[in-house]
């Protein structure tokens, strides 16, 4: 079986560098998260959003991964987020909008607990910054009670493009922020700035949209090249680029290859060159 690389965050959780997103696929995610597992991953994305993720059908893949596969709880990395009240459909959200913010983010875990059937989660993130920096920081506290009750073993944030607002939350948190989660597109320079802030203070950086961003990278005749001169497809190609260079990816396939040919990536390096080659597509 193919071993998907560990790194270490700042609040020291083993976070795989390759991780399966939840996101968009209904009732079938209990049966392609147990799929995944089955093939390889051990880590886990998804969100207290009802709009976008079932997260409680991903807790029916943890059961069923546990009672017929023998997957351990603690052999997975499970992540999850917080959505504020504008990132929820209004029919469906899954706390008192009403209240006070604080008290929406502990009512949002206590249903990821019973969503996921579990007491912890290795990670939990906040979807998006609010608005104000006092908003921020009331959710933000209250993910840190979480934190501190043993509930999540990191707090990070997604959805964060300003280096000014990641610097702001920085300072003022308690327990820092050890995961970013960002999408990773031309419209944002691909965080470049924000990334080395990142390197710098220990914060691990994960990427979604790394595929659907990017069609002109992954079908660039230098992209091919590198393909054809390692045997490996594009994806797989740009997949071990963001993993070398200590980036995570998220992926959300479906389909069976794919899950495997995603889960290979860690079986063989790109030299410097290839590499160089690939910031020159990104950032020249
Ligand atoms: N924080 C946020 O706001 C946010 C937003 C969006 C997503 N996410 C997270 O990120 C996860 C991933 O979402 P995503 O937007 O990056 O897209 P994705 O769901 O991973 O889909 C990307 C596309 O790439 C294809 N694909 C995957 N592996 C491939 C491979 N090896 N070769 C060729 N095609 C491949 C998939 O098609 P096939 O299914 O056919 O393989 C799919 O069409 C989500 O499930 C969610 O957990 C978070």
């Amino acid at each position: 079986m193919n071993k998907i690389n560990k790194i270490k965050t700042l609040a020291g959780v083993e976070m795989p560098q390759l991780i399966y997103g939840t996101a968009w696929k209904k009732e079938r995610t209990t049966d392609l998260v147990v799929q995944a597992v089955v093939q390889g991953f051990n880590g886990i994305d998804t969100a207290c959003q009802p709009r976008h993720y079932r997260e409680d059908l991903v807790g029916e893949a943890v059961a069923q991964l546990n009672q017929r596969h023998g997957v351990k709880r603690e052999d997975l990395y499970i992540q999850t987020k917080f959505t504020a009240v504008d990132g929820q459909d209004p029919d469906s959200i899954p706390y008192d909008p009403t209240a006070p913010l604080k008290e929406q983010v502990k009512q949002s875990f206590a249903q990821t607990q019973k969503n996921l059937g579990t007491d912890y989660v290795d990670s939990l993130v906040l979807h998006s910054p609010l608005n104000t920096l006092e908003a921020l920081m009331e959710v933000w506290t209250a993910m840190e009670e979480i934190y501190e009750a043993g509930g999540a073993g990191q707090i990070g944030i997604s959805n964060c493009y300003y280096q000014n607002v990641m610097e702001l939350l920085w300072t003022n948190a308690k327990v820092k922020p050890a995961v970013l989660q960002n999408r990773f597109s031309p419209e944002t320079g691909y965080d470049r700035d924000l990334r080395t802030w990142c390197n710098e203070n220990g914060v691990k950086t994960q990427t979604f949209w790394t595929l659907t961003a990017n069609p002109h990278i992954l079908n660039h005749s230098t992209m091919k090249d590198i393909s054809a001169k390692h045997g490996k497809t594009a994806p797989q190609i740009f997949f071990r680029y963001l993993t070398q260079r200590g980036i995570s990816p998220l992926t959300g396939t479906c389909d069976k290859t794919h899950m495997s040919e995603d889960l290979q990536i860690f079986s063989f390096d790109i030299d410097e060159d290839d590499i160089e080659a690939i910031n020159g597509l990104l950032y020249s």
